[in-house]
């Protein structure tokens, strides 16, 4: 009998520097999950990213945007953000503000072979993804005095805390929150208030609150006595980069952007242009994401296999790229991974 084959619509932004190769690492994977699931994924390529901005003058050009509304979810590889004042948000600040993906799920755990720097870590941050400082609205009102407006909502409060509650639920059942009330009185006195009102709907759940300066200091000294961080735009931002290096590095951390209707996948880590071209980024936190919109999909099984052969390769430790000690290259590592889905 023909196995029933599943169709998945994905719309792919490979992005710049390492973007490439490591979303093409992470298609060797989506290949192996074809055929081991009886899935079939069609892609549809999306250009976005400073090469774009080359091209058209835009980095997420009018086109780009309908093939994205034409997929069920995005797949992203890191996009190179011009600096200068005046010029585009970045492609995922765009991205998220447009589709309303407005939760940031950033798993961190220590895996296999990790150069961590404590062992066990297994925190769930969760930053909001649509307000703070990342609204762009920034001006030079006058020579020398720039202002940026910190927007902090309490819908945008009330639905990321919410599913940072939920979220906690299927862990380990502890929401710490960090803010910076003491100072930011009202745009971080809304989150605050909020938490602790949406906390009394989750009487399950045990809820901490810390000033952000100090949370960042027991992330660094104890990041085992987290479950789930959920944090504002700039400090997710900041936190899930630290935590990232504290359990071995950008190479590993994956995330999750998702809105009510539409959700993107991408590495935490950038386009990283000092090893850009060499071949010898690491691909699991891209891996890890696909991983990640499978399971959003609703392909749980897939999902799992994806970790589950990530976790194995690890544990081999036959191919592994320089931030893990080893020699082997991006393709190297994703065609181990693959042929571990493929064996399972
Ligand atoms: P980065 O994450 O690109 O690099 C920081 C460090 O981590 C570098 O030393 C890099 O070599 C290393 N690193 C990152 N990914 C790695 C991987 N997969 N394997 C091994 N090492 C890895 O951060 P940056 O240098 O601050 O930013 C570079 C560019 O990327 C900027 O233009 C920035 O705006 C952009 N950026 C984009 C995204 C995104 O598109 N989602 C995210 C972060 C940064
Ligand atoms: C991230 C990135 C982006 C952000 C940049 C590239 C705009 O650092 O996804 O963490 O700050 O949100
Ligand atoms: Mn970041």
């Amino acid at each position: 009998m023909i196995p029933c084959v599943r169709k998945h619509v994905i719309s792919i932004i490979k992005g710049d520097g390492i973007g490439p190769e490591v979303i093409e690492a992470t298609e060797m994977v989506m290949g192996a999950v074809q055929q081991k699931f009886s899935l079939e994924f069609e892609k549809i390529y999306v250009e976005a990213g400073l090469e774009t901005y080359k091209k058209y003058g835009t980095n997420l050009p009018e086109s780009s945007l309908k093939l994205i509304r034409q997929s069920e979810c995005l797949l992203k590889g890191p996009t190179t953000t011009l600096e200068e004042s005046g010029s585009e948000l970045g492609v995922p600040v765009k991205i998220r503000k447009i589709f309303d993906l407005y939760a940031n799920l950033r798993p961190v755990r220590t895996l296999p072979r990790a150069k961590a720097l404590h062992g066990n870590v297994d925190v769930l941050i969760v930053r909001e993804n649509t307000e703070g400082m990342y609204s762009g609205i920034e001006s030079e009102i006058a020579p020398g005095i720039g202002i940026g407006i910190r927007l902090s909502t309490e819908k945008g409060a009330r639905r990321i805390f919410d599913l940072a509650f939920k979220k906690a639920r299927d862990r380990r059942k502890m929401v710490a929150l960090g803010h910076k009330a003491n100072v930011l009185k009202v745009t971080d006195g809304i989150y605050k208030r909020v938490f602790e009102e949406v906390s009394k709907l989750y009487p399950d759940i045990r809820t901490s609150e810390e000033h952000i300066d100090a949370l960042a200091m027991r992330v660094a000294l104890s990041p085992q006595s987290y479950d789930v961080i959920v944090l504002e735009n700039l400090y997710g931002d900041i936190i899930s980069d630290l935590a990232a290096g504290i359990a071995g590095g950008l190479g590993l951390a994956p995330s999750a952007n998702i809105g009510d209707k539409f959700a993107m996948f991408e590495p935490v880590h950038g386009s990283a242009p000092d090893i850009a071209g060499k071949k010898i980024a690491n691909p699991i936190a891209s891996i890890l994401s696909f991983s990640m919109c499978l399971d959003w999909l609703g392909e749980r099984e897939a999902s799992k296999a994806v970790e589950s052969s990530v976790i194995k390769t690890l544990e081999k430790g036959e191919m592994l790229t320089p931030d893990l000690g080893g020699n082997a290259s991006t393709f190297d590592l994703a065609g181990a991974i693959a042929e571990e889905v493929l064996n399972l």
